[in-house]
Formats: C-alpha cells, structure tokens, sequence
C-alpha cells in the first residue's frame, strides 16, 4: 500500500474502490509505515504542544498487548511508554508476570502527551482511536490488559467503576480478544497498599495466557 493509501486508511477513509487493494492489506499496513505516519499526526491539538509522538513499544508479534493512558512528560521526552517511575513499577509487575518490555507490546490511549498530564478527553482519543485499532489489528494479541479507569473508560466505552471492572474478563469489541483491567501503576504509586491485588490481576491473567 502507498503512503497516499495508508494515510487515507488512517483516517478511516474507504480506499478499497482503489486498484488491487484487498481487504487483508488495507488492515495489515506495515507497523512501521504506520509508526512513521503517527510521527506527522496532526489530528488534534496535542500535536501541538507534543515533543515527541509515543507510538509504543515492544514486540510486533507480542501476545500481550498493554494499554495505559496517555504519555507523561518523561515520556513526551524519550518517545517510549512507560520510562518514568509508573514505568519501573510496570517493569516490576511484568516481572513477576515472568515477562520483560520485549516480550509484550506497550501503547496508550492516546501518543502525544496531554499539557500538565491531564487526561485526555474524547475528542483526542477519538482522533488517536485509528493508531490504536491498526495496532491492535496488526498485532493481533492473545489478551489486552488495560491499564486504569482512563484507558477501560476510552477502550470499553464504559463509566463503571474499577472496582467493577478489574477481576472480569471483557472483550475487545466485536472480537473474541479477551481484555483484563489492570491498576494503573500511578495509581498503586499513589496507593501502595493496593498493590496485593495486583496478584489476583496476574492470577487472572495466566488462566488466559497458560493456554495460548
Ligand atoms: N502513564 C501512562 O499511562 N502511559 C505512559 O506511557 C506513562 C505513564
């Protein structure tokens, strides 16, 4: 697929009246391309006031997918997901999972950071929904885990409570892709004493990955 089409394609533009293009392509553009093309995203405001656009990273062929919400300022910096201190606790949660950043896939919600890290608000994850879905096609993964309220709350299209949420297994839309709620590792920062159910999270989790 040209750069033309993918572009098109990413801003969910029907290109399939053009020549030669099957349905299987237009939903496998290379990661890279894509990656590339987020890099001259412009489609809110964040683009703005962005230092570096934070696409993800990790394997391409991961079969855990972790989504989190937005980028922070470290983030903005290095242009990797998760490098500050919620980063080192994702590390150590992932450790205990017996998995490294390379074995999995991290993104967010949305790629560009939100101004004083606020949340981002629905315009921006709407307009940032196309990267996150080509992700999600291209990698293909075996479970989601979604990281905080931010994140199930945009991914889910949900109000509930984490409460709620954690401990059930959901599905990515229409698909038979099983998603978990997870705490968001600021948040376990900010609560330390809720970090014990992170355990029951990772319990829940290897039901599902102990048979893929
Ligand atoms: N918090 C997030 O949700 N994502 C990051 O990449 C960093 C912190």
């Amino acid at each position: 697929m040209s750069r033309k089409q993918d572009l098109l394609s990413l801003m969910n533009i029907d290109i399939s009246w053009m020549k030669n293009i099957s349905h299987d392509e237009v939903s496998h553009t290379s990661f890279e391309d894509l990656e590339l093309n987020s890099r001259y995203c412009d489609k809110c405001s964040l683009s703005e006031t962005r230092n570096n656009v934070v696409f993800g990273k990790g394997s391409k062929d991961a079969k855990i997918l972790i989504i989190g919400e937005a980028p922070g300022k470290d983030e903005d910096q290095s242009g990797e997901p998760f490098v500050g201190r919620a980063g080192k606790l994702l590390n150590e949660i992932l450790f205990s999972m017996k998995l490294t950043r390379d074995k999995v896939y991290i993104t967010n919600t949305v790629k560009c950071r939100p101004p004083e890290n606020r949340n981002p608000n629905s315009d921006e994850i709407q307009s940032c929904s196309g990267f996150l879905d080509s992700q999600i096609d291209s990698i293909s993964p075996k479970i989601i885990i979604l990281l905080g309220k931010v994140a199930a709350e945009s991914i889910m299209n949900t109000t509930e409570t984490m409460a709620s949420l954690r401990g059930k297994v959901h599905y990515y839309k229409d698909t038979k892709i099983p998603m978990l709620v997870f705490y968001h590792p600021a948040y376990l920062l900010r609560s330390p004493s809720e970090k014990r159910k992170v355990w029951d999270d990772i319990l829940l989790m290897r039901t599902i990955t102990d048979g893929c």
